[in-house]
């Protein structure tokens, strides 16, 4: 979303102060259990200081203008994630003429003792909305969509926030028209530190299914900086079905950043990239941009990329060497992760992406990629580390992941000469990644959490 941003301090008590009444109980924290007992022991800077709010604490909206109601409020990042947040809504109002994007946000110390205080004592930030008219089926539709980028925030910092959509009339006072649940999310370490802390991989929803609906809030527990998603979270990519997704996933999206990389079943493309705010990549041609993107948190390099067309593909090479070369050759960053939705490697039903491997494989081994992760095929699937298309000699090499089960129908997986380990997609799943001080720590769940169907740890490399 190539919007631009200002940040101002206004003067909304008036407007706020209504909401700001009297602090509510906090909830009591969701019961995880199968995860506390998985999930290895880290240090507390990265446990979630706020009790997780459900919806039926939340106070109701305020209806002023029931088509500026938000929805689907999420997380992204468009620069660093130590000291940036991006929160990007829709409504269904067929026009942003007279109303304006606008977060509150507060240290989750100050907010999350009750939902409203944050208006009472956060900073208000101002961001954009834009109209994205496309056709679906032949109809014609008219999707909002608003975007505040918050910034100067503190690194690894708990923050609480909610946006909403209000009303802008010249010589009016502003009037609230929504306001979205109470948005939690914690800013990354520092670039270059050594902290340890969690991300979740996970990919191919094909819908906000009640399995997904189910296991949200258990997975929201999950502590992680972060979600990165594979693709395919909708089965064709229209409103509607984006709507559902959006909230199947709400506990997870309502406090983690999900950064995204776009499915082949992401069909209408525009509602995607209209609706996630990612980062425009200096090098990338421009009708390319937030196709593949790149952030660092803490000493890991992530970096998506968009696998649906091999002249794509082929167009995000040059600025794919350059990124891979900068980050190798950067001291802050001991490790490369990089994803896209086809996999290179698979045993299962598309088997190997052999366009993945021609376009970017060389990449991957030139400049010491450790993990390279993917959905597409609906199964768990781990490879023994490659180098030029056989084993790898020992401490060499690129390891391949596809985590292609979160709750899309079930794929049979496969045994190649490649597979380390693999488990079928009826047993759904997704992968946590803790960043240990000296490894990569992976751990891959089936997708209601009690079954762990692989653990494996990169060293460090020394490099
Ligand atoms: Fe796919
Ligand atoms: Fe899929």
């Amino acid at each position: 979303m190539r919007l631009t941003f200002f940040v101002t301090s206004l003067a909304w008590a008036a407007a706020v102060l209504a909401y700001a009444s009297a602090c509510r109980t906090p909830p009591v924290a969701i019961a995880d259990p199968g995860v506390a007992a998985t999930t290895p022991s880290l240090p507390g800077d990265i446990t979630p200081t706020c009790p997780i709010v459900s919806l039926g604490d939340e106070p109701a909206p305020v209806a002023s203008e029931p088509r500026q109601r938000v929805r689907n409020p999420h997380l992204t990042w468009q620069r660093d994630p130590a000291t940036t947040i991006s929160l990007t809504w829709t409504t269904d109002a067929a026009s942003t003429q007279g109303y304006v994007a606008k977060a509150i946000v507060a240290p989750a110390g100050q907010g999350c003792s009750g939902g409203e205080r944050v208006f009472a004592v956060g900073r208000s930030v101002v961001g954009s909305g834009q109209v994205l008219v496309t056709s679906v089926a032949g109809d014609r539709v008219q999707v909002p969509a608003w975007t505040v980028e918050i910034t100067d925030l503190q690194p690894a910092t708990d923050y609480v926030a909610r946006v909403g959509t209000w009303s802008d009339v010249p010589g009016k006072r502003p009037e609230l028209a929504n306001i979205s649940e109470l948005l939690h999310f914690r800013t990354a370490t520092t670039k270059g530190s050594r902290t340890p802390f969690q991300v979740i991989l996970a990919g191919d929803s094909r819908g906000g299914s009640d399995d997904i609906r189910k296991q949200a809030k258990r997975l929201a527990a999950i502590p992680a900086v972060a979600w990165f998603f594979n693709g395919d979270m909708t089965p064709r990519g229209n409103q509607d079905e984006w709507n559902e997704w959006f909230g199947a996933m709400a506990p997870i999206l309502h406090r983690h950043p999900l950064m995204p990389v776009q499915g082949n079943h992401e069909l209408q493309s525009e509602l995607y990239y209209s609706q996630f705010a990612l980062p425009v990549e200096p090098g990338l041609p421009t009708q390319l941009a937030e196709h593949s993107w790149s952030i660092d948190l803490g000493n890991v390099h992530f970096v998506g990329l968009d696998s649906n067309t091999s002249e794509g593909m082929a167009r995000q090479v040059p600025w794919l060497r350059n990124n891979l070369a900068k980050a190798q050759a950067d001291p802050d960053i001991d490790f490369t992760v990089c994803m896209m939705h086809h996999a290179p490697w698979s045993s299962s039903t598309h088997g190997n992406s052999e366009a993945v491997q021609t376009a970017w494989g060389p990449l991957f081994e030139q400049f010491g990629v450790d993990l390279v992760f993917s959905g597409h095929d609906h199964d768990y699937e781990r490879t023994i580390p490659l180098l030029g298309g056989k084993p790898a000699p020992a401490g060499q090499g690129v390891t391949y992941v596809v985590a292609g089960g979160f709750f899309a129908p079930a794929y049979e997986n496969g045994h190649e000469w490649f597979t380390a380990t693999s488990a079928h997609g009826d047993k759904h799943n997704y992968a946590v990644l803790a960043v240990l001080p000296q490894s990569l720590d992976l751990k891959a769940y089936s997708g209601d959490g009690s079954e762990q169907l692989d653990h494996f740890t990169l060293p460090r490399p020394g490099r």
